[in-house]
């Protein structure tokens, strides 16, 4: 190769893999597995071993990688945060063995992990307490996201026992249960938001949020795995698991202590078949050096430490062919691509469809009609395209475009700016939107209607029964008619329509869930609901009195004012009303623990280490005080947490209303 097609390679390379390092860190989006990551990588370094000449000090082979966000304080580590080296295969591992028996001779252990997959952290513990948590960054330093971190249950904000040294810093990896994942995002989708590939980029974009009351909604957990202090307290890494863990830190039992290289393969191995069994996703096993000397013998190369390795499982992949794109209309009208695959085995299961999220990652793919795809799965259920095998593609093979127009009703589809997903925006027209709004009503999270399924509103809505939600209430007008239908029975009408009626008694939270506002999920329903008390009052409220209730923000904000400015939408609940259904929120019975606040109102705002914002709710009702909605001169306190609104603070101040925090709050109880 001359130096110029040498040159050539590497600025592409550069270029390429710079643009991955933004994918994986800054967008939370990665478009390539890391073995393809790592694969270039050593392309690239291999390169400029050749052709030392070419090296440049911004190469990605000079960088640990990452990126740091705007928003969030820059801290620099006190340590550097490193990555490891990766082995794929037993020959990999053996060499890195013998390395290391070269250093330091043949009397140590290695200590095996899982390598969990999903963000590392650095925390700070001062006088036993939480003091700061910082995203690894660009290794040298990240980003300070300790409201956030701090919302995380099994992250210990006061330590237990004693031993610990009066300042530590302590590493581990933040990610997040493959249950709470598959939960949470199918409530994105519900919710016409965009889902998350996989887990990792779930618990990446949660430590990123600015607002950590949304942060707090999203069970995070961490696994701590590395004890950095002054003076060395432990001599082994081994030793100092066991001493955090009592500390009151989460560390995984699955570790183990190996005494020779054949031991370590073992437990590859086994992890290999094991993972799946995991509540958790890993993506290989972190091998290290057990004894603290023998580590700072081995010491560091640029990028890694020399006393450990990991070793990469492959993500399962087949090649299966392309048979179709198909296109899913959503209850909000959103449009997404479905790739309709030839059946094949994978992981365990077969495998028909994948999804392809959106016109973006369609634009990524390229399909062309007959392609031969990668597919792979991980922690995602539905399993995803990583590629397409262009050696063999048909010459001749169309390439596959992205629809204009809606498959249901062919509405010409809309993007809205900064959105991913195309809409159809035919919402009274487009039969899957509507008859998707009404089965969203009758689900069991919603109005839980029995004797009614999906495919029964299917089939009323194609005989043309039920167009709107509020015409479920007058079925029963029809009852004669609903008997002419096949495979319609008496008993099944009677059970339908006894269903229909005492949905009426539904809570209005419930309704207000049901009617499948954007962006309104379940929690949010309760909020307002309980926060309006009634429809009226929800649907007169302004931007401003939206945006402080807790947890409501501009974008919930937005889609109710947009929903009920709308006539029709108006008219659908006159109707509902009219039908007997619940607009108020029943008051409980509150008996007071005491009548301390009585006369005196609140504002709650920020987050709490002790108490939740409701528990702090709960506790000044019950002894007489009032919330308020908004900050106005009538407000007697703020009670104010961490990372409270700017705006809020300001207004407080202006109006002279007394800023309190909660143990203030406690202490006004005690007295
Ligand atoms: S030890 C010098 N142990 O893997 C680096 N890392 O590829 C020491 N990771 O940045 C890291 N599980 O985010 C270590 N049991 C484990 C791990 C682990 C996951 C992550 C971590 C690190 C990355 C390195």
């Amino acid at each position: 190769m001359s130096p110029s097609e040498a040159k050539q390679q590497i600025d592409q390379l550069s270029a390429e893999l710079k643009q991955h390092t933004y994918n994986y860190y800054v967008l939370a989006m990665p478009t390539i597995t890391d073995f393809e990551f790592d694969k270039k990588l050593e392309q690239l370094a291999a390169l400029e071993k050749q052709f030392p000449d070419l090296l440049d000090a911004d190469s990605p082979t000079q960088k640990v990688g990452g990126f740091i966000t705007k928003e969030f304080t820059t801290v620099k580590h006190r340590w550097p945060m490193l990555s490891l080296g990766n082995t794929y295969n037993a020959q990999e591992l053996l060499d890195f063995d013998q390395r290391i028996r070269k250093a330091i001779g043949d009397n140590f252990e290695y200590v095996c992990e899982l390598k969990f997959d999903g963000l590392s952290m650095s925390l700070t513990y001062e006088q036993g307490k939480l003091v700061k948590a910082v995203t690894r960054g660009d290794g040298t330093q990240g980003d300070d996201v300790t409201t956030n971190v701090r919302t995380i249950h099994t992250i210990p904000k006061r330590l237990h026992g004693d031993g610990y040294p009066d300042e530590f810093e302590i590493r581990g990896e933040v990610f997040m249960h493959l249950k709470a994942f598959d939960r949470l995002n199918q409530e994105r989708v519900d919710n016409g938001e965009q889902p998350y590939a996989n887990p990792r980029n779930f618990a990446s974009g949660t430590i990123k949020l600015q607002d950590s009351s949304e942060v707090a909604k999203r069970p995070l957990d961490c696994f701590l795995y590395g004890l950095y202090t002054e003076k060395t307290l432990f001599k082994t890494h081994w030793e100092s698991l066991q001493a955090v863990k009592d500390w009151g830190f989460h560390v995984n039992d699955e570790s183990r202590l190996c005494h020779t290289i054949d031991d370590v393969l073992a437990f590859i191995t086994e992890w290999d078949k094991r993972r799946f069994e995991l509540s958790y996703d890993i993506d290989g096993i972190v091998i290290k050096v057990n004894n603290y000397g023998q580590q700072q013998e081995l010491g560091f190369t640029a990028k890694s430490p020399r006393w450990a390795i990991s070793y990469k499982y492959k993500a399962e992949q087949v090649q299966t062919q392309l048979q179709a794109v198909t296109y899913q209309v959503g209850r909000t009208g959103a449009v997404t691509p479905v790739a309709n695959l030839k059946p094949v085995l994978l992981a365990g299961t077969t495998v028909k469809r994948a999804t392809l999220h959106n016109a973006n990652e369609m634009l990524r793919l390229d399909l062309h009609q007959g392609d031969w795809v990668y597919v792979e799965k991980g922690g995602e259920i539905i399993p995803k395209i990583i590629s397409v095998n262009l050696e063999k593609r048909d010459p001749s093979a169309a390439a596959i475009e992205y629809i204009t127009h809606c498959p249901a009703c062919q509405t010409q589809l809309k993007r809205q700016e900064g959105e991913a997903a195309f809409y159809c925006p035919n919402d009274e027209g487009c039969p899957p939107q509507i008859t998707g709004k009404m089965q969203h009503y009758i689900g069991r999270k919603a109005m839980n209607i029995d004797g009614l399924g999906d495919e029964t509103i299917d089939t009323l809505y194609q005989k043309g029964f039920i167009r709107h939600i509020s015409d479920l209430y007058v079925l029963k007008d029809h009852e004669d008619d609903l008997k002419q239908m096949d495979r319609f029975g008496e008993k099944s009408i009677t059970n339908m329509l006894d269903g229909i009626e005492r949905s009426k008694q539904m809570p209005f939270e419930k309704v207000l869930f049901g009617l499948g506002i954007r962006f309104i999920g379940e929690t949010v329903a309760k909020k307002l609901a309980a926060y309006f008390k009634n429809i009226d009052n929800l649907m007169a409220a302004s931007f401003e009195e939206l945006i402080a209730v807790d947890e409501i923000g501009d974008r919930i904000a937005h889609s109710l004012i947009e929903y009920f400015g709308e006539e029709k939408h108006r008219e659908e609940i006159e109707k509902l009303k009219a039908s007997g259904l619940q607009f108020v929120t029943e008051e409980k019975e509150v008996t007071l623990a005491s009548d301390t606040f009585a006369g005196k109102s609140f504002i709650i705002s920020g987050v709490f280490e002790k108490f939740s914002r409701d528990e702090l709710k709960d506790i000044i009702e019950q002894n007489g005080g009032k919330i308020l909605s908004s900050i106005s001169a009538k407000l007697n306190y703020l009670v104010a947490g961490d990372n409270m609104g700017p705006s809020k603070l300001e207004k407080a101040q202006k109006l002279n209303i007394p800023i309190i925090s909660d143990d203030e709050l406690m202490a006004m109880l005690e007295s």
